[in-house]
């Protein structure tokens, strides 16, 4: 039985991946795409959702736009990392996948009323959705499975020192999704950082040939060169399309349960995920903590999606 998912993402190169992952593997059934302010502004980064819908041939999944700025404080962006687009690399042609008339917040709300059971939340980007989402709709928790997403680290951050972007971007969001007692996984840039796009994942990549695997690989290589200049990374971390592959293959990514804590105050540590991996605090567990990563059973099913998807649209 496929899983039933929403993807709410900040596309965002990471993102392109889990959205093409979940939209091609046959144990993911996305029912919907929502995007939020992240790696650009909200209008880039959902113009760029319907690109990647549009190139992948993800035409059956509804594309709806959410907040375009946190809960509390300014938006950031990784216009370093991810391009004035927020997708820079390939040329996009105008996208055919149409915008959902509903925010994100409503188009979720529907899915979840409307599916028979219970469905996982994956976030990717800031968290200001999902924490908006609870807020409104409280009633609604019972019809979420389990929240998969992608922030935070057990070891240091990547846009401070102690904390890694869609965490830092809306502390309080990731506050009450981490207290919100459903149960969340967090994968992290210490799981993230374990699995580089190598130059054999691009080679791999570019030898299926197709349209979608040359924007794919024109994607890594913006996204590889901006990681060299940015952190003199070899490779650059995929980071977002591991939350789909967990869902895929659970034993791919190792978890511990531990007590996660959103630091909201610290002048030098706001948006820090605390993981007492040593239960040292006596607090209770919240979250299944990602500490380690099969990275080659992550880059065939990364693969293995663009090979489907491209050649669904070779044309
Ligand atoms: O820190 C990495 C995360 O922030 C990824 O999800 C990337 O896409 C950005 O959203
Ligand atoms: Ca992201």
């Amino acid at each position: 039985m496929a899983i039933p998912v929403i993807l709410d993402c900040d596309p965002g190169h990471d993102d392109a991946f889990a959205i093409m992952l979940a939209a091609a593997h046959p144990a993911v059934d996305l029912l919907g795409i929502t995007t939020v302010a992240g790696n650009q502004t909200l209008d880039r980064t959902t113009l760029n959702a319907r690109r990647v819908c549009t190139v992948a041939g993800i035409h059956d999944v509804p594309v709806a736009a959410g907040l375009a700025r946190p809960l509390h404080g300014e938006p950031i962006v990784a216009r370093g990392i991810h391009g004035e687009s927020g997708l820079d690399g390939p040329g996009f042609g105008e996208p055919t996948v149409p915008l959902d008339p509903r925010d994100a917040v409503t188009l979720i709300r529907d899915l979840l009323l409307a599916h028979p059971g219970p469905v996982t939340l994956v976030p990717t980007g800031p968290l200001s959705n999902i924490a908006a989402l609870l807020l409104a709709h409280p009633g609604l928790a019972g019809r979420i499975e389990r929240i998969v997403l992608m922030g935070g680290s057990t070891g240091r951050g990547n846009t401070t020192p102690a904390a890694e972007f869609n965490i830092v971007s809306d502390p309080e969001a990731a506050d009450i999704v981490l207290s919100s007692g459903l149960p969340v996984t967090m994968i992290g840039l210490n799981v993230s950082h374990r699995a580089p796009a190598t130059d054999e994942v691009l080679a791999r990549i570019d030898a299926l040939g197709t349209p979608l695997a040359r924007i794919c690989t024109e994607l890594l290589t913006f996204f590889g060169a901006a990681y060299r200049e940015v952190f003199g990374f070899a490779a650059p971390p995929l980071h977002d399309p591991l939350t789909v592959a967990h869902l895929v293959d659970p034993e791919l990514i190792t978890l511990v349960h531990a007590p996660v804590a959103v630091e909201l105050t610290g002048t030098h540590t706001r948006g820090a995920t605390v993981v007492d991996l040593d239960g040292v605090t006596g607090r209770p567990a919240n979250a299944w903590v990602g500490v380690d990563v099969n990275a080659p059973a992550f880059w065939d099913l990364v693969v293995d999606a663009v090979r489907t998807l491209g050649a669904r649209t070779a044309g």
